[in-house]
């Protein structure tokens, strides 16, 4: 009955209850409904994930962050009728004080600049990979809790710092062998509404809530995306207006609906360009459609599909100029992803391209006789403070048991402490990958 590994069986949600873990009256051994444990094979795949987002933050010039999965409940109420702030995992502690799990990284992110004050030199290029919280529906790749690389740039207004961000992402997707075959990112930018709403002197606070609604209009019916709209106050011209905008197939098409010399139009051909010098352009596909779901971004964003539309969205940013304001601090422009850690999983399984990666020790320490157990002990540290990895058989184990388990710790060498060779300050090596035994002096073993 146990789930042996969610990263990869992700499809498979445990059962709600088990009858024969309840009558043999054992606690349900599930995780809650949504979230996953990381026995240590899920756990070896998990840190070869993050060790890649983490290489290629580096890459970039980037720094590390962390901020607590617990957060004050403030951070994250907005009032744009945004899906995020409705999936709040919230509660009052013991204290009276209202708190949140983090549905997402970036308000704390802000929060953290707006404490360093007029400190925090800029441009910051700061990264994190943390567990994120949301009361969703769980489907394939969407969990109750998940974890989210960030990258974000902070202080830099142009385009360039867009651009960055989408080819520390293109050298992720290249480093697990993914190609812009599997892969397209949609790019638009906020400000392609923004421009629709000012011809109908719709205001320009209402990009954000309009965006909201139309990010919805995969799933939801056309007519409800004209009413949700119409409940903003848009009229109906306006939001033909909108869902014109939304049809623009490319970059020629809205410079033609929008002008020339449009902020949006500028914008979207110097990142497309810069995406040529980068090598990247194969990845990108203009897409008016692709607004985002979250209020705050305030320009280009962003969102990361597999090219057979099988899954849901595998990353997704932008720029977000006023967040910080909106916290009460000094107006700072940002741009910056979110990278989820299930979907990315998902699609490598699906093309095979998921490593398998093993448990692994240099070597294997087993003492054949216990009158010698303080001398193996002695031999398994030395070796370790050398930095070998070492897993000390610490029983009395059959040879049929040792070789097995050289197997599964995936040891290089078998290092058998025996009185016959120890009397003569010898242990006894095997080389695990050409079964060669040899007797080494105690004194150079860690050479050998
Ligand atoms: P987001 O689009 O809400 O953006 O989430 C970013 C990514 O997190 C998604 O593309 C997906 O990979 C992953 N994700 C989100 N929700 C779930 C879930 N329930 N289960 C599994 N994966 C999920 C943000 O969160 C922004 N804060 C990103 C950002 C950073 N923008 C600027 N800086």
């Amino acid at each position: 009955f146990l789930q042996r590994s969610f990263y990869f069986r992700p499809g498979i949600i445990p059962a709600r209850r088990n009858m024969w873990a309840e009558s043999k009256g054992l606690i349900d051994v599930q995780p809650v409904r949504g979230t996953r444990d990381f026995g240590p094979e899920d756990y070896r795949l998990r840190q070869w994930l993050f060790d890649e987002f983490e290489a290629v933050s580096r890459l970039f010039g980037f720094e590390q962050f962390e901020t607590p999965v617990l957060e004050s409940e403030e951070l994250f109420v907005r009032k744009a009728g945004e899906e995020i702030t409705q999936q709040l995992y919230n509660f009052e502690d013991k204290g009276g004080r209202r708190v949140a799990l983090r549905p997402e990284l970036t308000p704390s992110l802000a929060r953290l600049v707006l404490a360093q004050g007029g400190k925090l030199p800029l441009p910051a290029k700061w990264f994190s990979i943390g567990q994120c919280w949301r009361y969703e529906r769980t489907t394939r790749g969407r969990r109750r809790e998940h974890f989210q690389w960030n990258m974000d740039i902070i202080g830099v207004s142009g385009i360039p710092a867009e651009a960055e961000l989408l080819a520390a992402i293109v050298l992720f997707l290249e480093r697990v062998k993914l190609s812009s075959e599997d892969i397209v990112i949609k790019v638009s930018s906020r400000k392609v509404l923004q421009a629709i709403l000012e011809r109908y002197s719709v205001p320009e606070e209402s990009v954000g809530p309009v965006s909201v609604v139309v990010d919805k209009m995969e799933k939801i019916p056309l007519e409800k995306v004209e009413e949700e709209l119409s409940a903003l106050g848009l009229s109906a011209e306006a939001s033909a207006g909108i869902i014109e905008a939304t049809r623009v197939g490319s970059l020629a098409e809205l410079e033609a609906l929008l002008g020339a010399g449009n902020e949006a139009v500028l914008e979207l051909q110097q990142l497309f360009s810069l995406a040529q010098g980068y090598g990247y352009a194969d990845y990108l596909q203009l897409d008016t459609s692709c607004v985002r779901g979250l209020a705050y971004y305030t320009g280009v964003v962003f969102e990361g599909r597999d090219r057979a539309g099988q899954l849901r969205a595998i990353f997704g940013g932008g720029r977000y100029d006023r967040l910080l304001s909106t916290f009460g601090g000094e107006q700072r422009p940002c741009a910056g992803f979110g990278f989820g850690d299930c979907v990315i999983v998902e699609l490598l399984r699906d093309k095979g391209l998921l490593p398998a990666p093993a448990h692994e020790v240099d070597d294997l320490v087993v003492v054949m006789d216990e009158s010698l157990r303080e001398q193996a002990a002695g031999i398994a540290q030395k070796l370790r403070v050398a930095g070998r990895r070492v897993d000390l058989v610490l029983e009395s184990k059959k040879m049929k048991w040792v070789f097995k388990q050289a197997e599964r710790c995936g040891a290089k060498r078998l290092v058998l402490v025996a009185p016959d060779e120890w009397e003569q300050g010898l242990v006894r090596v095997k080389d695990q990958a050409t079964r060669e035994e040899h007797n080494v002096p105690v004194g150079e073993l860690i050479d050998k």
